[in-house]
């Protein structure tokens, strides 16, 4: 998850600040290395900070779907990766063996993977201490999670210190700008972006394991058990969504479930598009890699969303890349050296061309979810 205003969250190691009490211990890494990255710019392609209405979420009826939960907490509490996020001496002198590009790139994927990280610890961490008293067996969950993505945020982080940089977790955590969201849109944008992170995870893990000699670092060892975190994490939310139905049925559940599908989707693969050479570097197609990602996860959606989205359609892959033509002309139009008027002239049909797209994916039919996975509704 994820971001907003563009500055300097990245230091060298050395200068990492004072932290907030909110900033979890374990995500504190440590080393020693020179070098300040620039961080990738904010825009809406970065992930972003979330918060929502902490009072809805306290009075939370669970009652509806309570033994689900009760079991998916039980799980949470055994605690399966406790100690498997631990670096071994495959670390050592990793970093020195990638080429200066694979080596920008992948500084951009780790530091793009540890604030979605981080900012999902933050928003459960919150969710956990603001209704500890009022819905105890959610809060329990919450921290359970903060703890996971506290782990794989610092286990990123540590990451970028090989690299000599490190992400300044505190200074993130008060100076960005945090999206509010009402509770049943946390869930759909918390549910799509764990179980996304999920088909990410494993399908990356699993063509390194067939093609090994693509795997530039040793972080993708632990991707296996890492994308289980992620998945349980999903599973989580399905059963919250159906401990209050309301939140994926009618007409406004519909509409809103098309829209989060859509804005995942698409903002992952104009991303992921724009930054293939990480992709290649691991010898995939980001296309199709994105592709096999949205397929399986549109189809672990109609679980427990109302509708998905109709992507064996081509015309959804047809606009999903004028999306991508018309953000390369955008990223094109900002490099130039022309006064920002110019640009903005410039930018404009670009952007008109990206909403009128985007309409247009929208209002494509959508599939509803008990024709598509009769079997699990
Ligand atoms: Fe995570
Ligand atoms: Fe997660």
């Amino acid at each position: 998850m994820g971001q907003s205003q563009c500055q300097s969250a990245m230091v060298p190691p050395a200068t990492l600040s004072a932290s907030p009490s909110a900033v979890d211990p374990a995500l504190q890494g440590s080393g020693e290395g020179p070098a300040i990255k620039e961080p990738v710019k904010d825009t809406i392609l970065t992930p972003r900070f979330y918060t929502t209405d902490f009072e809805a979420m306290a009075a939370m009826d669970l009652r509806p779907n309570e033994a689900e939960l009760e079991a998916i907490c039980e799980e949470f509490r055994k605690d399966y990766n406790r100690h498997h996020f631990v670096r071994n001496d495959e670390f050592e002198g990793a970093a020195d063996k990638l080429d200066p590009e694979t080596r920008q790139v992948f500084v951009e994927f780790l530091e793009q993977s540890c604030t979605s990280e981080f900012s999902g610890f933050l928003l459960y961490k919150e969710l956990s201490r603001r209704i500890k008293q009022t819905n105890p067996l959610l809060a329990e969950c919450f921290a359970h999670m903060a703890r996971d993505e506290a782990r794989h945020a610092g286990f990123l982080n540590k990451a970028m210190t090989d690299f000599g940089m490190q992400l300044d977790l505190g200074f993130l955590t008060a100076n960005k700008n945090y999206t509010k969201f009402s509770p049943e849109h946390i869930f759909y944008a918390t549910y799509l972006s764990e179980k996304i992170g999920y088909w990410r995870y494993i399908m990356i893990y699993r063509h390194l394991e067939k093609n090994p000699e693509s795997k530039i670092f040793p972080i993708f060892n632990f991707f296996e058990n890492w994308c289980q975190d992620e998945n349980r994490h999903g599973d989580f939310f399905d059963a919250l969504m159906k401990a209050q139905p309301d939140t994926v049925r009618g007409w406004k559940a519909r509409l809103w479930c098309r829209f989060f599908l859509l804005a995942v989707f698409a903002t992952m693969y104009v991303r992921d598009v724009a930054r293939k050479e990480f992709y290649e570097a691991l010898g995939l197609d980001a296309r199709a890699y994105d592709k096999a990602v949205i397929i399986k996860t549109n189809e672990t959606t109609a679980r427990v969303f109302p509708v998905v989205l109709d992507v064996e359609n081509p015309r959804f892959w047809e606009r999903l890349e004028r999306l991508v033509g018309n953000n390369a002309a955008l990223s094109k139009a900002d490099a130039a050296s022309a006064p920002a008027p110019l640009k903005l002239l410039r930018k404009l049909p670009f952007w008109a061309a990206n909403a009128l797209e985007m309409a247009k994916l929208f209002l494509m039919a959508p599939i509803r979810s008990e024709q598509f996975q009769p079997a699990v509704r």
